[in-house]
């Protein structure tokens, strides 16, 4: 029997599966690495498209797909539903898991179980984990290096997370760019270099000031992937409501609107509902038809008043 890994319906060659070997080359080549966050079916076909290289499928999920107002109650059951079909649309892109708020956490062994959930039942190829750059409790740095260390162990591929990690949010005292004082600078650099160091192959600086970034990406030998974090990263990541003009909110200032999605969606619905409401849909294009004399003779056997039973012609 083959140990090939099977990639479902892989589009014929011409694009090859983005692997994490390949992304350490495209830093070493100084090639932009582009990710995206998706959460369905439709949203990684658009990444894979796209010619994207990693999909997250980020626990942002949470709130642009859920309806939550913040990444933390998410599951990981929710979250492995919307992750498996991400992988049955993204198949050239590497697609990494997030571990939400909860899975991992409190001990080595959860982390472990949940980044392996991830990979049995959703097809991941990898996982992400914030690191709370605050001290003390769980979200004490050498416990979320301890997380991030004994998933590697495990074999399972792991991206970290650092600067602003919203899982956090509440700790960090919201939603705030980190690394503004020297002070925080040094958490920053301090935990991405302590991630690198537990055998993460790659790290997302999220909010983070651009100059902070560029001195501390200096010293990282693995791709650094930002998010409001400048230019000076191996690679940008965005959430894909955002980039694509999905919703309304006010958006973070890092996030650029490539589109107008929602726009362009509720214009399209609107319309819809105009033309069944006034009879233009669906017109004759949109319906099916039957042979003339097939019509007829059901029109005689269905005649008003006259008594019949079905069985009579279904054989
Ligand atoms: O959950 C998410 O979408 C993320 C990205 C913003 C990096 O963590």
């Amino acid at each position: 029997m083959s140990t090939e890994p099977r990639i479902p319906d892989a589009p014929p060659g011409e694009h090859r599966p983005v692997t994490i070997p390949r992304l350490a080359e495209m830093k070493q080549r100084g090639e932009p690495i582009v990710m995206v966050t998706a959460y369905d079916y439709p949203s990684a076909q658009v990444a894979e498209e796209a010619q994207v290289d990693v999909v997250l499928v980020g626990d942002t999920a949470a709130m642009t797909v859920l309806g939550y107002d913040s990444t933390v109650p998410v599951s990981m059951d929710e979250m492995i539903m919307l992750a498996s079909a991400v992988r049955r649309g993204a198949h050239t892109p590497l697609v990494i898991g997030d571990l939400p708020f909860g899975s991992y956490q409190a001990s080595n062994e959860l982390a472990v179980g949940s980044a392996v959930r991830y990979m049995k039942e959703a097809g991941c190829d990898a996982v992400k984990m914030e690191m709370a750059g605050v001290s003390g409790g769980v979200a004490d740095k050498r416990e979320s290096v301890a997380r991030a260390r004994a998933v590697v162990a495990a074999g399972i591929p792991v991206m970290g997370h650092v600067g602003l990690t919203p899982q956090s949010a509440s700790a960090l005292g919201g939603y705030r760019t980190q690394g503004r004082t020297m002070q925080q600078a040094v958490q920053v650099a301090d935990d991405a270099l302590a991630l690198q160091d537990a055998g993460c192959f790659a790290v997302v600086f999220e909010a983070v000031p651009s100059a902070v970034t560029e001195v501390i990406v200096e010293r990282m030998r693995i791709p650094v992937i930002g998010i409001g974090a400048g230019s000076s990263t191996d690679g940008q990541v965005l959430v894909f409501h955002d980039m694509l003009g999905l919703h309304d909110e006010r958006s973070p200032r890092f996030v650029k609107r490539f589109a107008e999605s929602k726009q362009a969606m509720v214009e399209g619905m609107r319309a819809y509902a105009e033309e069944v409401r006034d009879g233009r849909f669906p017109a004759a294009e949109h319906a099916y038809s039957i042979e003339p004399a097939e019509l007829e003779r059901f029109r005689e056997v269905i005649a008003p008043g006259k008594p019949w039973d079905a069985a009579d012609f279904l054989g």
